[in-house]
């Protein structure tokens, strides 16, 4: 089977990349990225140098680049990682969003129904659904919880997630979706939380934490996203949507002392500094239907992976310290 992987060069894709370059040798590999601020080309070299991944620098959005993708190597499958993804720069400047994440995604969609495809997997969010209430930890999204995103991050995906169905609904295409909690693990640009608290405190900064911290995230190792998504690719029904997600809840201020106490930093580290526009109160995942009809269960623990995570970025220094004074210079979290 050839399989096309949008968005490899960046955190989930490349974990995805390996990892079927390491369970399913037989895959053909294809990423196609237009290495954008997220997307890093030594993360994945080392499989295009052992052949076994051809790499094509394109934009999603061009539609001429995508179809000659297309038609140069015939995918079968199709995994459509590649988007604008930090919710701050969502804030700042929402034009981009729109124009990679929906209209990349309608780009797509186009390739795969001209040229056939066995199926389109979109690699969506919960953060389509908007937020839960702190106080009521029962409360959990499911497949059919109403589409609320609430911020131009979410918003763009949303769309996304709706023209794919769209076209399942309308043309045939044979798509499905999978909305995924937060995900950690290496290969993780450090503008974001984990990675970039880790690199402060490497760093002998201090550690901005949101408002008052208590903001709730629900986490997952990527290495579980990414088993998530083979089973649902090649086993999920098209036309059908999957909750991805480990259940493990954890407040921002916790989840920054758990980082200080794994690398031995003073929690007065921390300091607390203005609240994230709209910021999202808690996110949190029932994966049951994946867990059900596929099967799937996560497999790392959240205190083991945390801990793995922080020995990769000690001992990866070399990956993330030329993007580190790029990515410290934006929001905070
Ligand atoms: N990171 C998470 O916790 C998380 C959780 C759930 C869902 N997701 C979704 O998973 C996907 C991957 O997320 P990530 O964290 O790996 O993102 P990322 O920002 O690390 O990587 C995005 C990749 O897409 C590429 N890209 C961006 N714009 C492009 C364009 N116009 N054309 C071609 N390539 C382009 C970048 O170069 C980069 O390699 C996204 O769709 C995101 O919405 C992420």
């Amino acid at each position: 089977m050839t399989i096309l992987i949008t968005g490899g060069a960046g955190f989930i894709g490349s974990n995805f990349l390996y990892y079927l370059a390491e369970n399913d040798p037989d895959f053909r590999l294809i990423c196609l990225d237009n290495l954008s601020y997220a997307g890093n080309y030594t993360t994945i070299s080392p499989l295009v140098q052992q052949e076994k991944l051809l790499f094509i620098k394109a934009d999603v959005c061009d539609r001429n680049a995508v179809f000659s993708a297309f038609e140069e190597t015939k995918p079968e499958l199709v995994v459509h990682f590649a988007a604008e993804s930090h919710v701050d720069r969502s804030i700042s400047d929402p034009s981009v969003f729109l124009r990679t994440n929906v209209l990349g995604t309608g780009v797509l969609l186009d390739a795969c129904r001209t040229f056939g495809v066995v199926r389109f997997h979109l690699v969506s969010t919960d953060e389509v659904y908007g937020d839960l209430p702190l106080n009521r930890p029962e409360l959990l999204f499911t497949e059919s919880s109403p589409l609320r995103p609430r911020s131009p991050y979410a918003a763009s995906k949303a769309a996304a997630d709706l023209l794919a169905l769209s076209y399942f609904h309308t043309y045939g295409v044979p798509v499905t979706i999978s909305r995924c909690s937060n995900n950690y693990g290496r290969f993780q640009y450090p503008e974001k939380l984990i990675p970039r608290m880790i690199a402060r405190a490497l760093n002998e900064q201090t550690l901005p934490v949101y408002g008052t911290g208590e903001n709730i995230r629900d986490w997952i190792h990527v290495s579980d996203h990414c088993a998530a998504i083979k089973k649902i690719l090649l086993r999920g029904t098209p036309g059908e949507i999957y909750n991805v997600g480990a259940n493990c809840p954890c407040s921002n201020l916790q989840l920054v002392r758990r980082i200080c106490g794994i690398l031995g930093i003073p929690r007065e580290r921390i300091v607390f500094v203005e609240d994230r526009k709209g910021h999202d109160l808690r996110y949190g995942i029932d994966a049951r239907k994946l867990e059900t009809s596929l099967n799937w269960r996560p497999k790392v623990d959240f205190t083991d992976g945390l801990q793995e995570t922080a020995e990769w970025y000690i001992a990866n220094h070399a990956w993330w310290e030329p993007l580190y004074p790029e990515a410290d210079k934006g929001s905070l979290c």
